[in-house]
């Protein structure tokens, strides 16, 4: 991940909480090595992740590209906000 405007972002970092050891079938060049499609949106996954992304995929719905969003058990986030810095100043 890198500052830079106008440029390809990679792609950005997951923080996952999976109930067991491992993930199978996940890809370190797409889907920020989260799920694959086969298994996405599948209940049985119990996976809970915080996703921090840079990159706007439209097939999850992303709601821009820095953006922070929770996952369950998808690819596509239930939350999600844009990421940043507010100072406690302009609350
Ligand atoms: C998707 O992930 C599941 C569970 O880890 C795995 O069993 C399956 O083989 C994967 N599918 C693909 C296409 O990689």
């Amino acid at each position: 991940m890198a500052p830079y405007r106008d440029a390809l972002p990679v792609h950005g970092l997951v923080f996952l909480f999976v109930p067991f050891a491992g993930m199978e079938g996940a890809s370190s060049s797409q889907n920020l090595g989260f799920l694959n499609r086969t298994i996405d949106h599948n209940p049985n996954t119990r996976i809970f992740g915080v996703e921090f992304d840079v990159f706007a995929n439209q097939e999850f719905s992303d709601i821009k590209d820095n953006h922070v969003g929770i996952n369950l058990n998808s690819l596509t986030s239930i939350f999600a906000n844009e990421a940043g810095y507010w100072p406690d100043s302009r609350r």
